[in-house]
Formats: structure tokens, sequence, C-alpha cells
């Protein structure tokens, strides 16, 4: 069974939008609140809850996380950036996983991935923090073979493979080569001893082949959870307000 991860930054981008300036405000009129969200996850069967803790903090910010170490019943995976501030939070922190992921330009290669290969050491000292820590580490990296092999040596325990090229080329002539470089990677990664996971563009459409690739564990997604969700609660958020419009006090 592939588990899947739930990705709710983009719950608290919509927050951001308009309570930007609401330092330490959360719940009440402060909505939405991307915990009650994640809880709301965990009811509908997600195995665990995902966050990006971004330097520019421009969704996600810290009080987010240390409520969602509090309140949820899963289990945590903190995406941050391979940063000695970053790794010193999550020691703190403690969450099950970490997914170490690029945020500046100089860490990406081509397709987005974490170019471990040309920061090995910095990527080194990080997973070496994580792993005497007993938190699980996952490298965020394009699904070619130098980054899987790198990522295997540096001793991570799990990679996430990129699926932003293949869902970007989902309606494209490159969709078949895409699909097979991820499915030859899941194949690369599992012989090399590594947990597999994947994510990034994954959607209600590209879903039907992305879980067809051998040797997953989990995919993490979230921009197409927190889309979808916006559709399927607007009835009920309109017909609540509607009838708000018109209560009589
Ligand atoms: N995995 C990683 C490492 C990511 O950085 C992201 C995007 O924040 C995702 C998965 C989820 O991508 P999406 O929001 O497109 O589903």
């Amino acid at each position: 069974m592939i588990l899947l991860g739930v990705n709710i930054d983009h719950c608290a981008t919509v927050r951001q939008a308009r309570y930007r300036d609401a330092a330490g405000a959360e719940g009440g009129a402060v909505e939405p609140d991307p915990v009650e969200f994640a809880l709301a996850a965990e009811r509908a069967g997600a195995d665990g809850i995902t966050v990006h803790l971004r330097e520019d903090r421009r969704h996600i910010q810290e009080r987010d996380v240390w409520r969602l170490r509090d309140k949820i019943s899963t289990r945590l995976n903190l995406e941050m950036a391979c940063t000695p501030a970053m790794t010193a939070f999550a020691l703190q922190l403690k969450p099950e996983f970490v997914c170490i992921v690029p945020e500046n330009r100089q860490e990406v290669t081509t397709e987005g991935g974490l170019d471990i290969v040309g920061n090995r050491e910095r990527v080194r000292a990080c997973v070496d923090a994580m792993n005497a820590a007993g938190i699980k580490a996952s490298l965020f990296i394009d699904p070619d073979e130098p980054q899987i092999e790198a990522s295997a040596k540096l001793g991570a325990p799990f990679v996430e493979l990129h699926t932003g090229a293949y869902a970007n080329a989902y309606f494209g002539p490159q969709r078949a080569a895409e699909f097979e470089r991820l499915r030859v990677g899941t194949i690369f990664g599992h012989r090399a001893g590594l947990t597999i996971n994947a994510g990034h563009g994954i959607n209600y459409v590209n879903i039907a082949e992305v879980r067809t690739l051998p040797h997953l564990h989990e995919l993490n997604i979230g921009h197409s959870i927190v889309s979808r969700a916006i559709f399927t609660g607007v009835d009920e958020a309109v017909r609540e307000m509607r009838r708000r419009t018109n209560l009589e006090t």
C-alpha cells in the first residue's frame, strides 16, 4: 500500500493572503487554520502531514509547526532547507521525518531537485545530525542516477523523487520519457537500499499513472488536495454564509 502524506502549505498560503500581520493569532477569525486542515486530513485517512517551513515564511509559520507537533496523531514531515538554522530547528522540534529541499538557486539542478552531488558535505552534515537524533531524513532529488547514488552514499534512509518534470510534461510529448525516468529512478533507488517517496505536481489525473511506479513507499501531495478541498467545500461554505446573512439576531 502506498502511503499518502498531505502537504498543507497552501492552506497557510490562503491564510497569509489575509492575515499576514496577525502574528501569533490562531483560531477565531483567523482562517483557514492549517492545523485544523491537518486534523481533517487525518480524519480522512492521511498517513502523515507535511509542511515546508520556508526561510521567507511565505506560508507556514514556526508556530504552526509547533502546534502541529502537539496536535497531529499521525506523523510530521518537516520540509526544510539544508542550513544550520533549519537543522537546529528540526533537532528541537523532533519531527518523525525531515525532507531536505532546495530553497536557493545554487542548490537546484535544472529540474528543481536538490543537487546532492554538488553539495555533498553540506547535506552530509544535515543527514548525520538527523540520523544521530533518530529523525528519518529524506532528500528531495531529481530521478537521476548520480543524485540517487550520492543520496545513498550519504546514508539518508529515504529519497523523495521530484515528479514535477513529469507532471509538467503530462499533456505533452515528453510524458512517456519523464515517466520512464521516474520508473528507472525508483528501481535504481530501491536497489541502492533507499526507501522511495515521490512528490510535486501530483494531481487527481496523473495519480492513476504515478501509482503504478514500482517500490513507492509514500506520495506527498499538496496543491491538488487543497485546490480540490476549496471546491468540495464551496456548497456548504456559501449556504452557511447565506443563512447567517439573514439570521435574526
Ligand atoms: N514534496 C516536496 C518535497 C515539495 O516541496 C512539495 C511542494 O511543496 C510537494 C511534495 C507537494 O507538491 P504539490 O503541492 O505540487 O503537491
